[in-house]
């Protein structure tokens, strides 16, 4: 089986009176004005009950997009079996016939649904257009036709053979369900983790974030369009303590994949290590979790581009990525240009709701994250350790909305700089340049995360100084660059320490994990 060389998707611009603009408009218009109804899904049956939820969107938290259903206990098992049921017929299923289920839902999501599905997640999770467009069409698009591409590459692998002796490997699937629990901030990753599992042979019970059901309903009327087998993936609205409750406690549960925080991994990796004596294999334990992304700046360094990319890396989707920029480290040579950019840039950035497509800032995710940020900005405007140098206002009345926060805290240590906020604050250390060794020791050891990272330098000696002495502090590392915007098949993405299982998410490396290989020896 050829499958299609894969090329990145390309990135749609959005200007006015484009195409695209217009379709994303007349998209956004039919989500505002008919409330969408979202069911689970299992074993290929809409599925409702009587207990719907509202959605909303985070910029205007009193208007209704629509509903869905929440499920229980019931329906975690009904997926269990539905996907279980599913499995057998799924796993024979010809590489090639599987593969195009999935370079098809690329297709309609490059085509017919773009517009849908990026309406959905401008509203549902509050990107602008540009950040709906990376995440929701591209990323998305490249995830499901790099996979395909790397699995064929994976199913080609064979071992040597002699005369007389046929060895071979079968990539079978694990044997059993995987149970994929997602985040709300990508929606590319809500479709990578239960599509690339699947990819492989298996079949899957998917748990969104409720905060993320709007794309999630479309990615599985995509699915569903592109001819997915009833059962393969299972969407259920679960909370997710119950669902965790009934699937770790489950003898076929083979596997998790998983991307959120830190705490909630943690927690979970011990459920299923308290469990193990239960399953018939070891699960597979696949997580991508939270960040504390430094961007360390040498004197050698161009203030302009580090400017540029502290607001572009910190702000970009209100700074809600796993990846964005959170610390910096400036050299106080550098920090009085790097700090009259940042509040010039700010300063022309539009903070606003999805209707105007010139914002570049929009609300943050839901009440509990609006909480969450301003309670660190409160703490921090109190605190004589920290200076506020731009933003630190808020206002939660109609939407969610945080100002771009920039605190220059005078200990490295202060709380901003550790903590993982998920949210539009920068914290910055200035440091003196004789202390650079010093400040590269402080960028690996003050955080327990290791997602992203960024060098800003010029002098080609310090870059490679700072790559080797920081090579366990990021999955990802960026050299005169901001820590955000992997794309797949140029930066596979993951992170090592607490920020993950670092199994790099649109890679092969990834795609192991989801089969069992048998080798078998034939003598003649
Ligand atoms: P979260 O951990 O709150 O939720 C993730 C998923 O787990 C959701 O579906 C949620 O409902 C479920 N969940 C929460 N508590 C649970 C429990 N006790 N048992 C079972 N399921 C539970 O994360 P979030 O707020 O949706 O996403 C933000 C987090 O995700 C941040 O920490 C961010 O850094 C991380 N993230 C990491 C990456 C990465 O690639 N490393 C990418 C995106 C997001
Ligand atoms: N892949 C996303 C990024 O790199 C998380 O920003």
């Amino acid at each position: 089986f050829n499958a299609p060389s894969p090329a990145n998707e390309p990135v749609k611009e959005y200007r006015p009176g484009s195409p695209e603009r217009e379709a994303v408009k007349a998209a956004l218009a039919d989500f505002w004005a008919i409330e969408t109804e979202i069911p689970m899904y299992i074993g290929g049956k809409e599925v409702r009950t009587d207990h719907k939820l509202r959605v909303a969107p985070p910029h205007d938290h009193q208007h209704t997009l629509g509903y869905f259903y929440e499920g229980d206990a019931q329906h975690v098992e009904q997926a269990i079996e539905a996907a279980l049921s599913a499995k057998e017929a799924w796993a024979k299923l010809s590489w090639e016939h599987r593969a195009s289920i999935f370079l098809k839902a690329a297709d309609l999501i490059a085509g017919p649904y773009r517009a849908r599905i990026n309406a959905a997640t401008m509203l549902g999770q509050s990107k602008n257009a540009y950040q709906a467009e990376i995440d929701s069409a591209c990323e998305l698009i490249d995830f499901l036709r790099f996979n395909v591409h790397y699995a064929t590459e994976i199913y080609q692998q064979q071992p040597n053979s002699s005369p007389g002796v046929w060895n071979r490997l079968e990539y079978r699937p694990l044997e059993g369900f995987i149970f994929a629990l997602t985040p709300f901030n990508f929606t590319a990753i809500a479709g990578n983790l239960p599509t690339s599992a699947a990819l492989m042979g298996n079949t899957v019970v998917w748990k969104p974030a409720y905060s993320q059901v709007l794309s999630a309903k479309v990615i599985m009327d995509v699915l569903n369009e592109a001819g997915l087998p009833a059962g393969v993936i299972n969407l259920i609205f679960v909370d997710g303590p119950i669902a965790g409750e009934i699937i770790f406690n489950h003898a076929d549960f083979a596997g998790i994949h998983f991307t959120g925080s830190t705490g909630v991994f943690q927690q979970i990796w011990g459920t299923i290590g308290a469990n193990i004596h239960k399953y018939k294999s070891y699960p597979r334990i696949v997580g991508e979790t939270g960040g504390k992304d430094f961007v360390l700046v040498h004197e050698s360094a161009n203030a302009d581009e580090v400017a540029t990319g502290l607001v572009r890396g910190a702000f970009e989707y209100q700074g809600q990525k796993c990846s964005a920029a959170s610390r910096a480290y400036v050299p106080s040579t550098l920090w009085p240009e790097v700090e009259a950019k940042i509040k010039l840039y700010l300063g022309e950035i539009k903070m606003g709701g999805t209707e105007d497509f010139t914002n570049f800032i929009n609300a943050v995710i839901d009440e509990r994250a609006f909480k969450k940020i301003t309670a660190y900005i409160d703490e921090a405007k109190k605190s004589d350790q920290v200076t506020i140098i731009a933003g630190g206002n808020y206002d939660g009345s109609k939407g969610y909305f945080i100002e771009p926060t920039v605190l220059k805290v005078d200990n490295p240590a202060y709380r901003t700089m550790c903590e993982e906020i998920f949210g539009p604050v920068l914290s910055v250390y200035v440091y003196e340049p004789s202390d650079f060794d010093k400040i590269i020791e402080t960028v690996n050891t003050t955080s327990p995360y290791a997602l992203t990272g960024s060098i800003f330098a010029k002098d080609r000696y310090i870059i490679d100084h700072v790559t080797s002495k920081l090579q366990n502090a990021a999955g990802n590392f960026y050299i005169n660059d901001k820590p955000t915007g992997a794309v797949v098949g140029q930066q596979p993405f993951g992170g090592a320490r607490a920020s993950g299982t670092n199994d790099k998410a649109g890679s092969a490396l990834n795609l192991y994990r989801w089969v069992s290989a048998r080798t078998i020896k034939e003598t003649f």
